[in-house]
């Protein structure tokens, strides 16, 4: 009998109880109480009004969390929340998390000039070079995959998507792990096309 396949079955659950122990459970109550600073930026309820400035409401809560363990350890530089984060501990931040993530995003308006080369190249990809569509992961609706930490994109101010497209483009952004998922897809974008993709994804919901 193989023995290999039960024992690595074994391995694969433990593995899973260990990191289930370890991470704290958010609670959305407790978060909110502790997004009071956040909220000058980010809008109370994560629906920031200042476009430079990301909306978090609705966002999937294992990328807001790993977005936030980032920050907080300078693996993704923002300036403005420099030492912000210091201070929270894991629960601190898997409350805030759950938090923003139960919370309902609101729509913006697409520039009606872009939107349909921004609709081709988030569904179709740029397949003569190789670039997947960005629905794979980010869902037709922009959704994302909250369990896979695929952030949702849908009704994100255009100047933030924007700025973090150009950023994984010119390695400014380097968190997207060792695949460098983002960096490679963005390596494929012209400002053009970003520009285009980023008033798209405002206006969908
Ligand atoms: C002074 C303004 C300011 C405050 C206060 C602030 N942030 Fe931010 N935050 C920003 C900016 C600006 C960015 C995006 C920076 C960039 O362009 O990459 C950001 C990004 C983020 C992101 C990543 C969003 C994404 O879609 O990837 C998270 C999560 C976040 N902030 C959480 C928080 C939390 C939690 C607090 C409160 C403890 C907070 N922020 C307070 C300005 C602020
Ligand atoms: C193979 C999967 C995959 C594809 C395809 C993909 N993305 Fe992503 N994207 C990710 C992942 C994973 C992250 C989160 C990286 C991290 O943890 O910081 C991300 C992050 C982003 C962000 C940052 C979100 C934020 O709130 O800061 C934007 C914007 C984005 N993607 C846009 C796109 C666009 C536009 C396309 C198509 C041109 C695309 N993505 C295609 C997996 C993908």
């Amino acid at each position: 009998m193989n023995l290999f396949l039960p024992s690595l079955l074994l391995t694969v659950s433990l593995n899973a109880f260990v990191q289930a122990a370890e991470s704290p459970v958010g609670d959305p109550v407790a978060g909110q109480a502790k997004t009071a600073v956040c909220g000058a930026c980010h809008g109370p309820d994560g629906n920031s009004m200042v476009p430079s400035f990301p909306k978090l409401a609705g966002q999937g809560e294992r990328y807001l969390l790993k977005q936030m363990h980032d920050i907080k350890d300078g693996k993704r530089v923002v300036l403005e929340m420099t030492g912000l984060l210091n201070p929270l501990t894991d629960q601190d931040l898997a409350d805030i998390a759950a938090y923003y993530a139960g919370q309902k995003g609101s729509a913006g308006a697409a520039d009606p000039d872009l939107v349909a080369q921004g609709e081709a190249l988030f569904r179709g990809g740029k397949l003569d070079q190789g670039m997947p569509a960005c629905i794979g992961c980010h869902s037709p609706s922009g959704a994302g995959l909250a369990a896979a930490g695929f952030p949702h994109l849908s009704g994100q101010h255009a100047e933030y998507t924007k700025k973090q497209l150009t950023a994984f483009r010119e390695g400014d952004r380097t968190n997207d792990g060792d695949t460098l998922v983002m960096r490679t897809i963005a390596a494929k974008l012209s400002n053009k096309d970003i520009e285009a993709l980023a008033a798209y994804i405002q206006g969908l919901h």
